[in-house]
């Protein structure tokens, strides 16, 4: 076991998992108006749409659009979940520098995602993130459904460490384990870490927690004791992803500062303007989100 990291590096998937699950249609102006918030409240990094098919997301068919019109803050790495070279391109034309690709290691899943199956998957992933890497771009690669998928069950540790060796191969800049219902428990996830860090250095690797079960900020927790520096939120806990039924959002933004902060780790976010970034998306859909520390704000009025 290590001692805690004493700075932890968030990356805000809200405008990206959050509002790809999302029915009704948020204005394009909304989501850059929320981006800018989020910036403005010292995330620096922020995963802010999708260039996959907009028949398969709607909910981020502007993500050109959002991309061209968000104000670039100095120091903030402003990123995209692309699935293939066509979606390379138009985020690069959108002119961000950063991506990430995506793959499960449940075949169910990879097929219902992305309309191909893991085998099929690699060379696809392999072209993309040798495009990404010859444009001088930041790649992070995905696993999803790590612990667990919904139409296979478990998923092994090791079945995960053949899509991660993968991934590292093609030559992605960093290696984020997706937890994508939710279904994880500290215990999982000292087995994973155990397993992966003989084989990948834990400065390589991020994890992204959805909430559904209530037990993100433990696991959360958990990794910290592995040296693991770098967790995926959702500012109010928005989210879920649209091809794994049942699936809820990330672990919210505020509650991971939150716990952060009270375990003496530095974040570089001002948890009052996050909260009030929090509170601006949830006024605008006009429903309320889970995170912990925006309700119990509203609460105290
Ligand atoms: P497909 O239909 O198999 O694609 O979809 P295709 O390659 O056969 O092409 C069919 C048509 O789509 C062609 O157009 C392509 O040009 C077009 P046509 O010639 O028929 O006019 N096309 C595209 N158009 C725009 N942008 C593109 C693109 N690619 C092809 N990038 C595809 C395959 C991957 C595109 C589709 O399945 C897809 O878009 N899936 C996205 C699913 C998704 O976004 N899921 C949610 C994100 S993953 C997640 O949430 C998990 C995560 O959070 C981690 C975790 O929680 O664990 C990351
Ligand atoms: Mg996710």
């Amino acid at each position: 076991m290590q001692s805690f990291p004493r700075r932890v590096e968030i990356v805000e998937v809200g405008p990206r998992d959050g509002l790809q699950n999302e029915r009704g249609v948020v204005p394009t102006e909304v989501k850059v108006e929320w981006i800018d918030r989020l910036g403005a409240a010292g995330l620096r990094r922020i995963e802010i749409t999708s260039f996959v098919h907009p028949k398969w997301i709607p909910a981020l068919a502007d993500a050109g659009e959002v991309a061209r019109r968000i104000r670039r803050r100095e120091g903030v790495q402003y990123s995209a979940l692309v699935p293939n070279v066509k979606g390379l391109e138009r985020a690069a034309e959108a002119g961000l520098r950063a991506v990430a690709v995506f793959m499960s290691a449940s075949e169910t899943h990879n097929v219902r995602n992305i309309n191909k199956s893991i085998a099929e998957t690699y060379p696809v992933l392999e072209e993309t993130v040798r495009e990404a890497k010859a444009a001088g771009m930041f790649v992070r690669g995905y696993v999803s459904t790590a612990f667990g998928c919904p139409y296979e069950g478990p998923v092994s540790p090791k079945q995960v460490i053949g899509v991660a060796e993968r991934l590292l191969e093609m030559g992605i800049d960093e290696l984020s384990i997706g937890d994508t219902i939710g279904i994880a428990t500290p215990g999982d996830v000292r087995r994973l870490l155990d397993a992966l860090r003989q084989r990948v250095p834990a400065e390589r690797l991020a994890l992204h927690f959805h909430d559904t079960r209530g037990m993100a900020a433990a696991n959360i927790y958990a990794a910290l004791e592995y040296g693991i520096c770098v967790f995926d939120a959702s500012a109010g806990g928005l989210g879920g992803c649209p091809y794994a039924p049942g699936a809820t959002g990330n672990v919210a933004t505020e509650d991971v500062v939150y716990l952060l902060h009270g375990c003496g780790i530095e974040t570089g976010v001002d948890l009052d303007r996050l909260i009030e970034a929090a509170a601006y998306m949830e006024d605008h859909l006009g429903r309320p989100l889970p995170g912990r520390n925006l309700r119990a704000r509203r609460a105290a009025g």
